[in-house]
């Protein structure tokens, strides 16, 4: 195979004003390190805990970082879609989205190496079967198959369950129950901190999916539209079965209630539902120009 051109030798170089490219500054200003988070603190608040709520937390946990460490598996056939369709400054904030998540499954990781060392903790993925199916069959699935289907409909079923469903709904829930116990209880600190720039990087991430699934909404018209709603219809009952297994296993303290957690993250599904039926009477380039605050991204770090 010939490459056809490279970007930087022609007038039509990389275009600084395209959401995704503003999207990638931003990640580069608000780069953090987990391996920098001191954990003293935490880790004697954590022995102090009732064994209620670190039974809880570390469900929490396991949820959460396994989701990441699927999410950083799973994300590279959307790579090569953009690759093979020229989209330079889409491809720039995928790779730094690659790299996040890679941090991501680092920061989960540090923790549960203190709050659980050399356990294994499967019996939270058994007690939860639907968010077996999404982390071990749908999300997988919905994604491997852009390496020999990159029609706008797989992109769209990809990128709905990605970062609609599990970044958007799954890991929005979950970030509200670390917010709420952490801060009722005033423990653990540093997690907290850390779960706050997990949740600022995934602001990043969602808005991104938000863009894509308009953009090609603004393509392809009504056909992309129903496929992002069909995608979204097998896939919500999945969603609130990770969430209901969650409370039946949990048995929670009683600062967190399960409709809370819902509502949070279905209001924030809904604001991002309506940026993509309003895609379908924009062109492409008004997508391009989307602000990064109507799409819910965090631009700062205090
Ligand atoms: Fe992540
Ligand atoms: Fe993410």
């Amino acid at each position: 195979m010939e490459r056809a051109r490279l970007s930087l030798t022609s007038a039509n170089r990389i275009n600084w004003d395209r959401f995704p490219m503003r999207l990638y500054q931003l990640g580069k200003k608000l780069f953090w390190d987990p391996a920098n988070l001191n954990m003293e603190r935490d880790r004697k608040d954590w022995e102090a805990l009732p064994e209620q709520v670190r039974e809880m937390l570390l469900q929490l946990t396991v949820l959460f970082g396994a989701g990441e460490e699927a999410v950083t598996w799973d994300l590279s056939p959307l790579l090569s879609v953009l690759t093979r369709e020229g989209r330079l400054e889409e491809q720039m904030y995928l790779e730094q989205f690659l790299f996040e998540e890679s941090k991501h499954t680092e920061a989960f990781t540090r923790i549960l190496d203190f709050m659980a060392p050399g356990k294994d903790n499967g019996r939270f993925i058994d007690s939860n079967p639907s968010y077996r199916r999404i982390f071990y069959v749908e999300l997988p699935n919905s994604m491997n198959v852009l390496l020999t289907d990159q029609t706008p409909e797989a992109q769209i079923r990809a990128a709905t369950t990605y970062m609609m469903i599990v970044e958007g709904v799954l890991a929005e829930t979950a970030y509200h129950g670390y917010v709420t116990t952490l801060e009722g209880m005033k423990v653990m600190p540093t997690l907290l901190e850390m779960i706050r720039n997990v949740m600022r990087d995934e602001s990043r991430h969602i808005a991104f999916g938000t863009y894509l699934i308009s953009r090609l909404v603004a393509e392809y018209g009504e056909p992309a539209f129903e496929a992002f709603n069909k995608r979204l219809s097998e896939l919500a009952p999945l969603a609130m079965g990770v969430v209901e297994a969650f409370f039946k296993e949990a048995q929670g303290p009683s600062l967190v209630q399960p409709e809370e957690y819902v509502n949070y993250a279905m209001s924030q599904f809904r604001n991002r539902y309506t940026v993509i039926e309003r895609a379908r009477r924009m062109t492409v380039e008004q997508v391009y120009a989307m602000g990064l605050r109507e799409m819910g991204v965090v631009t700062s770090s205090s």
